[in-house]
């Protein structure tokens, strides 16, 4: 291994570098020189012992040391050819941790769970906050409604078809996780519509990097509004992490406002998003089923776009949305596991 000189002393995890209470750094990286180098260092028992030149003491475990950069995160799995999301039981999602542990992992491993058995009274996604909470608010509501409004001010409030998108494409950092409840389904149509957003990247990454790097570099103004509310954000399509993995799509056809025409990549840009829509829009790229009333579609909604068929407004159709974050539902996972490892 090589350790950095700053590494070793940063990382220092005796009493005076740390807040003992809070298991916090307390040391200061810029209280030492850049140049700093060890007095003195042995590595005996698997442990690294050093002397700074100011006679501080550090020592390191082998063990953990070598633990560094090994991640035990749940990774993104593709869908089979036959998917349909997970479904997990309403209450015992709420009361049982095993259950809850089970399902999550099943969710942010695929982006997408169904929990069914759920109460059809409005409101019902603010009992979802102990397991993936808390709800991330936005401007409109906190829990939004849809269903046919003539006032309404998005597409969802019209029975036309709803291509997938993810909501809220309007906001810098849109919600993570989108919780979609139907309380009730009563018209013909509405089949709803699922595609995994990442799947569909790495198909056009891997046929068109130029596309994917267009995408993924060209800023797009997105806007959602009414008379008393305004949410605007202007941001690429694709965003990847600081190692190139496909980390976020932001995609809404209905929010997405004009981009700039004299930007000189405009022409390729177009070419692009022409050929990402054609395959958002595929039927070979759409998961579809029937969500009916007491149905909470939970999907992580930066990977996983959700649609809609149209439907006839003959009946009732009624449908609320609450957002999470996905750090918060992957963190109480983290809780879970501690508090299952305890109970063994
Ligand atoms: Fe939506
Ligand atoms: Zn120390």
């Amino acid at each position: 291994m090589t350790l950095p000189h700053l590494w070793l002393r940063d990382n220092c995890g005796c009493g005076d570098c740390r807040i003992a209470q809070t298991d916090e750094k307390k040391f200061m990286v810029s209280s030492v020189p850049a140049d700093l180098e060890p007095a003195s260092a042995e590595l005996s028992d698997d442990e690294l012992r050093i002397v700074w030149p100011d006679g501080h003491r550090s020592s390191y475990q082998g063990k953990l040391l070598r633990a560094y950069g090994s991640s035990d995160e749940i990774t993104g799995s593709s869908w089979p050819r036959d998917y349909m999301p997970y479904r997990c039981a309403y209450r015992p999602f709420l009361d049982d941790d095993r259950t809850a542990t089970n399902a999550i992992v099943r969710f942010v491993a695929d982006g997408a769970m169904i929990l069914e058995g759920a109460p059809t009274e409005p409101g019902t996604l603010e009992y979802l906050a102990p397991r993936l909470g808390p709800v991330r608010e936005v401007l409109f509501d906190r829990i939004h409604d849809v269903a046919v409004y003539p006032s309404g001010y998005n597409v969802a409030h019209t029975p036309l078809p709803l291509p997938p998108h993810n909501d809220f494409a309007s906001y810098t950092w849109p919600p993570s996780v989108q919780a979609l409840h139907m309380l009730a389904n009563e018209t013909p149509g509405g089949e709803s519509i699922i595609v995994d957003g990442w799947e569909v990247l790495k198909g056009l990454r891997a046929e068109h990097p130029d596309y994917f790097d267009v995408l993924s570099r060209v800023p797009v103004p997105f806007r959602e509004f009414d008379e008393d509310t305004e949410t605007f954000a202007v941001e690429p399509i694709v965003r990847v992490n600081s190692s190139g993995t496909i980390a976020g799509l932001r995609f809404s056809n209905q929010l997405m406002q004009p981009i700039n025409p004299n930007d000189p990549r405009a022409v390729d840009f177009y070419y692009a998003y022409r050929e990402l829509c054609r395959r958002i829009t595929d039927p070979v790229s759409q998961v579809s089923f029937r969500l009916n009333g007491g149905e909470i579609l939970v999907v992580a909604a930066h990977r996983v776009l959700h649609g809609r068929q149209a439907f006839e407004p003959v009946g009732r159709r009624h449908l609320q949305d609450a957002y999470f974050e996905l750090d918060n539902v992957k963190n109480h996972l983290v809780v879970l596991r501690r508090r299952g490892r305890a109970q063994q």
